[in-house]
């Protein structure tokens, strides 16, 4: 598109900014509380609500207390959740068999918010880390990440989750082949219409520091995940990655971490036109909470902001842990 500019006086461009209600007529792009699924922390126990020291404003709920929120946030309008778990440590171990237990409190939390909520879209992450003793993604032998024995125990998983009545599979692991190997699994078992959000383009980003407190996996990790998630230099690598995941099955993809990723989420939209969502990830969540707290910036007004940049970029919607919040606002 080349867009056509009379001279000025011709155009002034500021007449089209000169009121609330132009500026209203003619905005491109609007944040809904549709394009929000908010991301939240299950533990053990009843009736707890958590707090996380390194993710100020965000707890790790028990059970009921999840949905409790999932109530809320579907009265708020917001479509979707998804669930973390922060698992016991006695439960991880080097085969991670807590992961495909159909009671295990990931599990217990879908069957929770599906018989409270059925209209709650429930999104669940795919990927070991949380049942791990040694806090990767994927089953680790002699310092290597497995692939295909990864990507065998991640398909029980998948099916454990939509057996539990998971609307979303959102498969964070990187490893190769899973999402054909996911979605020929969930044919063969019943579940046409459960979708796989895939997390095409997940980078081996520092922004997950905060996430990996909450879900208790810090301690736990051995070395990086450089072997299997992305390298923040490479753009075209995440065209690679969508492209292959779209031709395997995947129904939406994702760009992760998001704000510093806005060049990938702007790429994807164009060049394929599908369902894109991007993750704000836990330490974007909490540099703005951080500074918003020490009456650095306007923290509200920064969400918001951050969260339209996603929108113009071409994303549909937004993992945020901002999700109520920024409902609350939106509904006035
Ligand atoms: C685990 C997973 C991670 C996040 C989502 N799923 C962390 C990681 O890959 O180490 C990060 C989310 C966030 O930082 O908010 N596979």
């Amino acid at each position: 598109m080349s867009p056509i500019i009379a001279p000025f006086p011709a155009a002034r461009p500021r007449r089209l900014r000169s009121s609330a209600a132009l500026r209203n007529l003619t905005r491109e792009h609007e944040l809904s509380v549709n394009d929000l699924i908010w991301p939240v922390f299950v533990r053990d126990g009843e009736g707890i609500e958590e707090p996380i020291s390194s993710m100020p404003g965000v707890v790790r709920r028990s059970v009921d207390k999840v949905v409790e929120a999932a109530i809320e946030a579907h009265a708020m309008g917001i479509p979707a959740i998804c669930l973390f778990p922060y698992t016991d440590p006695a439960l991880k171990t080097e085969d991670c068999a807590e992961a495909w237990n159909p009671n295990n409190l990931c599990n217990r939390a879908i069957h929770g918010i599906k018989a409270a909520v059925p209209d709650m879209a429930v999104m669940t992450d795919v990927a070991l880390d949380p049942y791990n003793i040694n806090g990767h993604d994927g089953f680790v032998v002699d310092g290597k990440i497995l692939n295909d024995e990864t990507v065998e125990a991640l398909v029980k998983m998948t099916l454990a989750q939509a057996d539990a009545g998971a609307d979303i599979i959102g498969p964070s692991d990187m490893m190769d082949g899973r999402i054909g190997a996911m979605r020929s699994a969930l044919e063969a078992h019943g579940h046409q219409n459960v979708t796989i959000l895939s997390y095409s383009a997940k980078y081996a980003s520092s922004y997950y520091g905060p996430f990996r407190d909450a879900v208790g996996a810090s301690g736990a990790l051995k070395g990086d995940k450089k072997t299997y998630q992305m390298d923040a230099g490479n753009a075209n690598e995440a065209l690679r990655m969508i492209a292959r995941d779209l031709q395997e099955g995947a129904d939406m993809v994702m760009v992760k971490p998001g704000i510093a990723y806005l060049d990938i989420c702007h790429r994807v939209k164009k060049d394929f036109g599908v369902p894109t969502f991007a993750y704000q990830v836990s330490g974007e969540y909490a540099m703005i909470q951080a500074a918003a707290l020490n009456g650095w910036i306007d923290g509200e007004k920064v969400m918001l902001e951050s969260l339209m940049a996603f929108r113009r970029a071409g994303c549909d919607g937004v993992l945020t842990y901002f999700a109520p919040q920024v409902a609350r606002i939106l509904n006035g």
